[in-house]
């Protein structure tokens, strides 16, 4: 097959140079992107006198017959065509003519495939923020059943104070929503035309970038040919978006392993979204949330291959670059199934309040009350109450029982200056309601956390 860039060729491309040198197998998801820049690109050049109007007609119908063509699976994508840019030409070419051959006048490949990619990145960026509010909003729907919903809170994963379930949840909805941010950043910073910047150096023809910038969207025109051609920190972004919101997903899907199991059964993911073991006919496997926590390691993988990738490139367009786009590819559709599958995982899954409940008489959660009610009501030194508590503690791990449910008289004895009111400052309720300050757990608090998070979903169906 004759390449586009054979002039100077005496001899036939090999099929293993073919085949190697090739991204026509991956790159072709562009083709939208590929085909919206050419247009622009040529109406561009028309506007400019490069072109004639009927040149531009032609490329307009013929590219609209060749998107056709994409979309109804008779596009046929060989091989021997290189990448999808050449393929796409070629076929305009057949189809329209000589005007074919004027659309690459001021142009590279080097600049249409930074206008593909990055388009292709900056839409990504925006459907991957839709998909996380679309999670965020089964999180706070799940949250506003549960604000009185006890869980023992952890540190070190040891029993540490109690907290209500929809202000844990509520902690991933934070999260999340950092991520919304970072992919936003990335896409207002990123929002900046590459096509006009031709091979490096620009272009002697009297083109008109802030024309093509306008037309398809963007913000600004680079300000640098030779960066803009090499740059791919965009992809880079993205990569890391994914990858920080895939460690959040990770550490939400760790914790719905845990609550899962025996020891805790806080929650059942509902049978739709469980495995069964082909083996032991009782169980019923968290395979989703496990998938989650793995898939976290490939789009890491992706994001230091990349990174790698670019270290050590000259400028300005070197082809390791084209090492580029299966990483993002594979990132990006492992956020957005994983995001989907999420969603509806957390959707269909049964809370257990009573398994909750009672492990919240485990481990003396309100030990930390203790403390501060000899410090409030009995003016002892806080280093003295912690002192007082730790001894009430081990008087009620001699006893078997917690500490919230431990008698007046016994803490009256380790301290007399311990009131009879004590009681109802060691319930757990009271504890979590107890933690009113901002940001904190008590039910107000939480509530509060709520609408916080309803307004910012405010337009999610
Ligand atoms: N397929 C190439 C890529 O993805 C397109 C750019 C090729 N440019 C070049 N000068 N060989 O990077």
């Amino acid at each position: 097959m004759e390449k586009m860039w054979s002039g100077r060729f005496a001899q036939d491309a090999s099929t293993l140079l073919e085949q190697f040198n090739a991204s026509i197998m991956f790159d072709q998801k562009l083709y939208r992107e590929d085909i919206e820049g050419s247009i622009a690109h040529a109406q561009m050049l028309a506007h400019q006198g490069i072109l004639t109007a009927e040149e531009l007609s032609s490329i307009e119908s013929g590219m609209a017959q060749v998107l056709n063509e994409i979309e109804s699976g008779a596009f046929e994508w060989k091989i021997g065509d290189e990448d999808l840019h050449m393929a796409i030409e070629k076929r305009l070419t057949q189809i329209i003519g000589d005007a074919g051959k004027k659309l690459h006048t001021a142009r590279s490949r080097n600049d249409q495939v930074a206008l593909d990619f990055r388009r292709y990145v900056l839409r990504k960026n925006r459907e991957i923020v839709e998909q996380i509010k679309s999670l965020m909003k089964v999180i706070v729907d799940i949250s506003r059943d549960h604000t009185s919903t006890l869980i023992p809170g952890m540190t070190h994963l040891q029993h540490a104070q109690p907290i209500n379930f929809a202000f844990h949840l509520l902690a991933y909805a934070a999260m999340f929503k950092r991520d919304i941010e970072r992919f936003e950043s990335s896409a207002a910073r990123n929002n900046i035309s590459p096509i006009g910047c031709a091979a490096l150096a620009g272009t002697p023809h009297n083109i008109n970038r802030e024309m093509t910038a306008k037309t398809l969207g963007f913000d600004s025109v680079s300000i640098n040919c030779l960066d803009t051609v090499s740059d791919r920190d965009f992809a880079l972004e993205i990569l890391f978006n994914i990858s920080t919101l895939m460690m959040h997903i990770s550490r939400l899907s760790e914790e719905i392993i845990l609550w899962s199991s025996y020891e805790f059964r806080f929650v059942e993911l509902s049978d739709a979204y469980s495995t069964g073991s082909s083996i032991m006919p009782q169980k019923k496997n968290p395979d989703v949330p496990e998938l989650l926590r793995g898939k976290t390691g490939r789009v890491y993988g992706n994001l230091i291959g990349l990174l790698t990738v670019m270290k050590g490139l000259p400028l300005a367009y070197n082809k390791d670059t084209q090492e580029d786009k299966e990483g993002v590819f594979d990132s990006v559709s492992t956020a957005e199934i994983s995001l989907e599958i999420l969603r509806e995982a957390l959707r269909t899954m049964t809370v257990k309040p009573q398994n909750m409940a009672r492990a919240c008489k485990l481990g003396h959660l309100s030990a930390t009350d203790l403390a501060d009610y000899l410090v409030e009501h009995c003016d002892v030194p806080f280093r003295e109450a912690h002192h007082t508590t730790g001894r009430a503690v081990a008087r009620a791990e001699q006893l078997g029982i917690d500490l919230s449910e431990i008698e007046y008289a016994e803490l009256h004895a380790i301290d007399e200056r311990i009131k009879e009111d004590v009681c109802s400052y060691l319930s757990i309720v009271h504890s979590m309601n107890a933690r009113t300050s901002q940001g904190g757990t008590a039910e107000v608090r939480t509530l509060e956390q709520i609408l916080y998070f309803d307004h910012f979903l405010k337009d999610v169906k």
